[in-house]
């Protein structure tokens, strides 16, 4: 089995992915510049009286995954060969999302289990962290686009309940935003990822920290040592942060 060592040095972080003693100060103040706690977008067209988002809003864990499956919302369902719901403890702390699967999750049905899953895990276990413990992993869009091009934004609307039914039964502590088109779907915005990083953003008054894709760190080793930045800002924001109130779940119309 991997030492924590042995994980930093397959990353390449070594000595800089260290955790300092001393820690500044949180980021507590939460960027008001993002519109995520704004009230939902319209229905997609395939959902005209809302029905729809209401029964995803009221589903149970165990009747999400095959919710998800049976979905023909968008047309994404006819070119996917597995829907990706999720995967890991429905008691998590933190969330993890990506954009949508690859090619290895739509094979598999579980998502980030390629290359860019395995730094993911890396990720994690620099934190002292685990696939499954701990941390539940999503994507905004829950089938592979074809060809992994970019989700169109009527996709990323019929998907949204889903990302929002799961925030609500998580009620996570923190989400973590993998990548620039993660955190443009969920914080409606257009804004770079470097001026969204370094901050804590809202979801559904959920706190969010922005941080590089995994994809994108394997292509650009440098900046690893500013996605560690963005666990440590995201893991101080978990250290800080009460649970949402089950009274009160964000995303129930
Ligand atoms: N990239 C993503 O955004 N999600 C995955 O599940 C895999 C790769």
């Amino acid at each position: 089995m991997a030492t924590r060592d042995d994980v930093l040095r397959e990353l390449g972080l070594t000595p800089r992915w260290r955790l300092r003693t001393t820690m500044p100060a949180p980021a507590v103040a939460v960027a008001a510049s993002v519109a995520a706690d704004a009230p939902a977008a319209s229905p997609p067209p395939t959902d005209p009286d809302g029905t729809r988002e209401v029964r995803i809003a009221r589903l149970a864990w165990d009747a999400f995954a095959a919710d998800v499956d049976a979905c023909t919302a968008c047309g994404l369902y006819r070119t996917r060969h597995k829907s990706v719901p999720g995967v890991g403890d429905r008691d998590a702390e933190w969330l993890f999302v990506g954009e949508a699967p690859g090619a290895e999750e739509d094979a598999r049905g579980e998502p980030f289990v390629g290359q860019a899953g395995r730094l993911l895990d890396n990720m994690l276990a620099a934190l002292g962290m685990a696939r499954g413990r701990n941390v539940y992993i999503a994507n905004v869009l829950k089938c592979r686009p074809p060809n992994n091009r970019t989700p169109e934004p009527a996709e990323a609307d019929a998907c949204r309940p889903y990302l929002e039914r799961q925030v609500a039964l998580l009620r996570p502590k923190l989400i973590v935003a993998l990548g620039k088109s993660a955190a443009s779907l969920l914080l409606t915005t257009d804004a770079t990822i470097a001026s969204l990083r370094g901050r804590v953003h809202r979801y559904r008054g959920v706190p969010l920290v922005v941080t590089y894709h995994p994809a994108y760190l394997l292509r650009n080793l440098p900046d690893k040592a500013k996605a560690w930045e963005d666990l440590l800002l995201a893991r101080r924001t978990v250290a800080q942060s009460a649970r949402p109130d089950p009274a009160e779940p964000p995303s129930v119309p």
